[in-house]
């Protein structure tokens, strides 16, 4: 396994000089460049701005969400190509929040994630089960779902390419994380589905980050385990002195 990767999430958060004055905090607090990848991900308005301040430094971009289409009559979407055009390098795709209020579908997202590949871009592919369902016994079919249709018919050398982040709903925002053994059980469910999928040796390669309030308390024990691979932060990520806390665990 290579280096960590912790993404911060910024979501609907930060208008442009709250985040120019958030970035330029980061690149001065982010010392663990040997250790950990890190990736920012503003929303759309403030890409290009982020851009010119991450370029030459270690840190990555990364959007929130993109479409399927390359151009064309789509008013308000966004496509991979664009995203590459102002410095993207990653994009998450399928956050629950995506799933949860637009509907978008396994079908859908398997789609984006091959998009994203084709153009280059890392996708983070994002999956997690409700308290519902959680509760009904139902996490391993939920993950087995979202896992098999998201990432249906991609070739083991694309699936390399691609980092999941492993999301509980129940721990998005909530101040609740799952513990780690709880988080590292789940990722070590979805790593057996991507050997089955592939081969052992493909799906040591692939990232599965945790995300679900991540905080400097919680994100080193986190690490520490034997297949979690990284972090996908949200609230976390909008303060530069919490958020350089997690990237230099
Ligand atoms: P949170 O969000 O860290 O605020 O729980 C994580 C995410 O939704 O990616």
């Amino acid at each position: 396994m290579g280096k960590m990767i912790i993404a911060g999430n910024w979501k609907m958060n930060k208008d442009l000089d709250e985040a120019v004055q958030l970035v330029e905090k980061l690149k001065k607090g982010f010392k663990n460049k040997n250790k950990v990848e890190v990736v920012i991900c503003p929303s759309f308005t403030n890409l290009s701005s982020v851009n010119e301040i991450v370029k030459d430094s270690d840190i990555k971009l990364g959007a929130q969400n993109m479409y399927t289409e390359e151009k064309g009559a789509y008013t308000g979407e966004i496509s991979a190509s664009m995203l590459k055009s102002v410095g993207c390098k990653y994009v998450i795709i399928g956050h629950s929040e995506r799933r949860q209020y637009f509907n978008e579908s396994n079908q859908f997202l398997n789609n984006k994630v091959k998009v994203a590949i084709e153009n280059n871009l890392t996708p983070i592919y994002c999956v997690g089960e409700t308290l519902e369902q959680r509760e009904a016994g139902k996490v391993e079919k939920v993950i087995k779902e979202q896992v098999s249709e998201g990432l249906k018919d991609i070739s083991a050398d694309d699936l390399k390419k691609i980092v999941i982040a492993y999301e509980p709903v129940w721990a998005i925002g909530t101040g609740k994380t799952a513990t780690p053994q709880q988080a590292n059980d789940v990722h070590v469910y979805i790593r057996k589905l991507l050997v089955s999928m592939t081969s052992e040796a493909v799906a040591e390669q692939i990232s599965i980050l945790y995300g679900g309030s991540v905080t400097p308390e919680t994100s080193n024990e986190l690490m520490g385990k034997s297949d979690i691979d990284g972090a996908l932060v949200g609230g976390a990520s909008l303060k530069a002195d919490s958020f350089a806390d997690i990237i230099n665990y």
